[in-house]
């Protein structure tokens, strides 16, 4: 007993010694984000609430994934996307003194079905004013080629102008990483936005190395969150040999694992390199789970139900709403104006 006691000292201090040494030796010519864990635990909260199908409780804040470290969040714009199935939306989250833009996952086959086309997703297409930079067409397009931008950018200005500079935090999980890397990147490179930062969940790989290093310059305190075996990350596959033709991730992962000592198992966030393919982080294993990827940090990231690109609004929200010719629709209000329809409304109609 005392000397198992005494191997779980020795290999605790080695990890924690180990990821100092590791910390301090990093050569990188970018000064690399710090992980904040608090943050980190808020900002899943979004990742997760985005995924609501019942507009009203998202956009009135009420829903039951609305109620925990992100009580209070003030909505200004919702942004509905029905013909590609998108869902995103902005607004102002006074403690964190931020601006929070949160992107939903991919809604439009089996989880299943969506993980195997990511195996053959192509780098196609060469991301405008960078040179040798490859991204892929569909990831780039779900955010700079459907109603999401447009709606993403307006509200943005919106809350700016009422709030002043408030910080600009992005998040999304999956698909919804992916979005909001792009999203970040637009910010910085056309809306001379400052003080933006990300954090994405289980996204997969979006673009080349050349794409990763001039991601990393222009948005450099990001960070992309990795769960234990979760197969997303992994995908589409970095090519080992191929290095100028295979995706690579961007700075910085912090990959989430455990570590079992028999009956105790201790929860480990691993702050990795700045080269954004750290082989001692989730490289170093498999990936072959979907279950790891449907939940972070204890919170679940998926809709109730697949296959729904259903929506359910109540009337009394839809006066907030435009809608366009293809169906898709922005619910949108002036930054800190209550909507009508109040919480006991809201219920009574659910
Ligand atoms: C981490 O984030 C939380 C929430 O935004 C903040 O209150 C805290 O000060 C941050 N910690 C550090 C060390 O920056
Ligand atoms: C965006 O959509 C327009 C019109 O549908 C199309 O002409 C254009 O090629 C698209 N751009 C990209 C990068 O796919």
């Amino acid at each position: 007993m005392e000397q198992k006691a005494w191997l779980i000292f020795v290999i605790f201090t080695c990890l924690i010694a180990s990821s100092c040494g590791r910390e301090l030796k990093v050569d990188h010519k970018h000064k690399l984000p710090v992980y904040n864990h608090t943050l980190a635990t808020i900002l899943v909260e979004y990742a997760s609430a985005v995924y609501i199908s019942d507009l009203t409780e998202l956009f009135t804040w009420t829903c039951e994934r609305c109620n925990g470290l992100t009580k209070g969040f003030e909505v200004i714009e919702l942004v509905v996307d029905i013909e590609n199935c998108l869902q995103a939306f902005v607004g102002v989250a006074k403690d964190l003194n931020a601006v929070v833009i949160a992107f939903r996952g991919t809604q439009e086959h089996s989880i299943q079905n969506w993980v195997e086309d990511l195996f053959w997703k192509q780098l196609d297409l060469n991301y405008p004013g960078m040179p040798d930079a490859m991204v892929h067409h569909g990831f780039y397009t779900a955010y700079h080629n459907t109603t999401i931008r447009h709606g993403i950018l307006h509200a943005v200005k919106e809350a700016k102008e009422f709030y002043g500079d408030l910080d600009i935090m992005v998040t999304g999980h999956s698909m919804g990483g992916a979005m909001a890397s792009f999203c970040a990147l637009d910010l910085v490179v056309n809306h001379e936005a400052k003080s933006v930062q990300v954090m994405t969940f289980g996204q997969p790989r979006i673009g080349n190395a050349a794409f990763a290093s001039f991601y990393a310059k222009l948005v450099p305190n990001t960070i992309r969150v990795t769960n234990d075996h979760d197969i997303v990350p992994h995908l589409p596959p970095y090519y080992y040999y191929f290095p100028q033709k295979t995706y690579h991730h961007f700075p910085r992962e912090v990959w989430l694992y455990s570590l079992g000592l028999g009956s105790l198992v201790y929860r480990v966030e691993k702050v990795c390199d700045g080269s954004g393919e750290d082989p001692t982080c989730s490289r170093s294993v498999t990936g072959n789970s979907i279950m790891d990827h449907l939940n972070y940090y204890g919170v679940d990231l998926m809709c109730q139900e697949w296959r729904s690109c259903r929506i359910v609004m109540d009337p009394r929200v839809a006066e907030y709403g435009k809608t366009d010719h293809k169906g898709n629709f922005i619910l949108s209000r002036a930054p800190a104006m209550r909507v009508r329809s109040n919480e006991g409304e809201v219920k009574a109609s659910a």
